[in-house]
C-alpha cells in the first residue's frame, strides 16, 4: 500500500517557488514522507501519467542518482514542458540529449566532451576568465540590476567561448536559452511554442557546424563535428542537441548560483566582511548548497522496486530534489545557517555523484569563485536596493532581476 504523504504540495508547480526553496513543506517531507506520492491530473504536466514521487531526503537522492539500472534517464529527466503535450516527437527529440541518455550510450557520448571539463582543462582557462570577470564587475555603474549586469554575462561568456560561439551571437544564444528555461515565465515567454527557440538554437548550431567543416577551429563545437562512435559521425540531432544542452546548461545555471550567492551575502552581511578579509575557498559550495540552482531532475523507474520503504512501480516517475536534500538535517549541521565555512559540505547542487552528475561542475566552481574575488575587490560596498524578482519555473530555481546599489 501506498504512503500517505503528509504533504499534498506539488514540488514542481512553479507556484510553489514564488518565494525561494518551500522550506517548511520539504522539511515535513523529509520528517513525514520522504518519498512520497505527488497526484498530478493525467497530462498536466507535460507527462502521459498521474503524478510522481518525490525523493526530498539526501541519502535517498544519492540512491537513485548512483543506481542507474534501476532509474532511468531515458525520458522525463527534465521538469520541462516541450509544448503543452508531449507528443512522441518531442519526447524522441528528449532522447539526443546527454542528460537522457543512459548507458552505454551516455557514456559513449560524455567521453566526448568530458575531456574539455576536467579540471585540468578548467584551470587553463582561469587567466583569461579571471581578466573577464574583472571587466564584467568595473564596468557596473552605481547601480542596476545584479542579474543582467553581473551575474549573466562570465556564465554566458566562459560557454560561449568553449563553444566557439563569436562574440557578436552571444546575446541571440543567451535569449534563446531563457526562452526555453522561462516559459513558464511570462517575462521570457510570450506563450508561444517552447519549440520555437530551440529550434532557432539548432539551427544556429547546424551553420557553425558547417562552418568548422571547413574551418576547424579549437572549440567544442569542431570536436563534436570530428567525434565519431563505432566509427560513426554524430547525426544532425545528436549534434545539435548537444550544442543546445551546453549552452543551456552553461548559461542557466552559474547565473543563479551567483545571483543567489550575492543575495545571500547582502543578506547576511557578516559573512559578507568575512569573505572580504579571508576568502573562504569553501565559499563556492556554500553558495550552490544555498541557493541549490536546479530544484530538481528525474527518473523513471525501469522495474518494481522499493526505495527508503517505499514501493515504486516500473514506469513511475522518480523527482530528486536537490533543494531539499540540501537543506537535510540528517546530513547539515544548522542546514539553514548560511556558513561560508562550512566544511564538508556534501550537498548535492551538482547532482548526486552518479553517471550524470555534472559536467560543468570545476568550471561554475571557477566562474562562481571569479566573479566574488572581482566584486570583493571592487565593491565591497555593494547592497540590496530593492526586491528581487524570482523566475516563475519549478525547474530552475532562479533570480530574475536583483536591484543593487554597487557602489
Ligand atoms: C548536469 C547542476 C553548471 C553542464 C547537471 C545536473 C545538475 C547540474 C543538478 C544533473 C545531475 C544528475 O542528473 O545527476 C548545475 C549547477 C550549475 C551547473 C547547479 C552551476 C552552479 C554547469 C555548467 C555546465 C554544465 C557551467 C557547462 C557546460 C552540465 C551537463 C550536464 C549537467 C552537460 C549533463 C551531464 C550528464 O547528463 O552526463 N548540472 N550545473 N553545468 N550539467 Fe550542470
Amino acid at each position: 500500500m501506498m504512503a500517505e504523504p503528509r504533504t499534498r504540495i506539488d514540488f514542481t508547480d512553479p507556484d510553489v517557488y514564488v518565494h525561494g526553496i518551500p522550506q517548511e513543506e520539504f522539511a515535513d517531507a523529509r520528517a513525514h514522507a520522504p518519498v512520497c506520492w505527488v497526484p498530478q491530473e493525467r497530462g498536466s504536466a507535460g507527462f502521459d501519467d498521474d503524478g510522481y514521487w518525490a525523493v526530498t531526503r539526501h541519502a535517498d537522492v544519492m540512491t537513485v542518482s548512483r543506481d542507474s539500472d534501476t532509474f532511468s534517464s531515458r525520458e522525463k529527466t527534465a521538469i520541462v514542458r516541450f509544448g503543452a503535450d508531449m507528443t512522441q516527437d518531442r519526447l524522441e527529440m528528449q532522447r539526443y540529449i546527454l542528460l537522457n541518455m543512459d548507458p552505454p550510450q551516455h557514456t559513449q557520448h560524455r567521453a566526448i566532451v568530458s575531456r574539455g571539463f576536467t579540471p585540468r582543462a578548467v584551470t587553463s582557462l582561469r587567466a583569461a576568465l579571471q581578466e573577464r570577470a574583472a571587466q564584467i564587475v568595473s564596468s557596473a555603474a552605481d547601480a542596476g540590476d545584479f542579474v543582467n549586469e553581473i551575474a549573466c554575462e562570465l556564465p554566458l561568456q566562459a560557454i560561449a567561448e568553449l563553444l566557439g560561439v563569436p562574440q557578436e551571437d552571444r546575446h541571440d544564444v543567451f535569449n534563446w536559452s531563457n526562452a526555453m528555461i522561462g516559459q513558464d515565465d511570462p517575462e521570457f515567454s510570450d506563450g508561444s511554442d517552447p519549440i520555437e527557440p530551440a529550434t532557432s538554437l539548432l539551427g544556429y548550431a547546424m551553420t557553425m557546424a558547417e562552418d568548422r567543416k571547413t574551418c576547424p577551429r579549437d572549440d567544442i563545437v569542431t570536436t563534436l563535428v570530428n567525434a565519431e562512435i563505432g566509427g560513426e559521425h554524430l547525426s544532425s540531432d545528436e549534434f545539435g542537441f548537444f550544442v543546445l544542452m551546453l549552452a543551456v546548461a552553461g548559461n542557466e545555471t552559474t547565473r543563479n548560483a551567483i545571483s543567489h550567492g550575492m543575495l545571500a551575502f547582502m543578506e547576511h552581511p557578516e559573512q559578507w566582511e568575512l569573505y572580504r578579509s579571508t576568502r573562504p575557498r569553501t565559499a563556492v559550495d556554500e553558495v550552490v548548497r544555498w541557493g541549490s540552482p536546479i530544484n530538481a531532475f528525474q527518473r523513471t523507474a525501469k522495474h518494481d522496486t522499493v526505495l527508503n520503504g517505499q514501493s515504486i512501480r516500473a514506469g513511475q516517475r522518480v523527482a530528486m530534489f536537490y533543494g531539499s536534500a540540501n537543506y537535510d538535517e540528517n546530513v547539515f549541521t544548522d542546514p539553514h545557517t548560511f556558513d561560508i565555512t562550512r566544511s564538508p559540505n556534501p550537498h548535492l547542487g551538482f547532482g548526486g555523484s552518479g553517471a550524470h552528475f555534472c559536467l560543468g561542475a570545476n568550471l561554475a566552481r571557477l566562474e562562481i569563485d571569479l566573479i566574488f574575488n572581482a566584486i570583493a575587490d571592487q565593491m565591497p560596498g555593494i547592497t540590496l536596493a530593492g526586491s528581487p524578482a524570482r523566475l516563475r519555473s519549478g525547474w530552475i530555481n532562479g533570480i530574475k532581476h536583483l536591484p543593487v546599489r554597487y557602489r
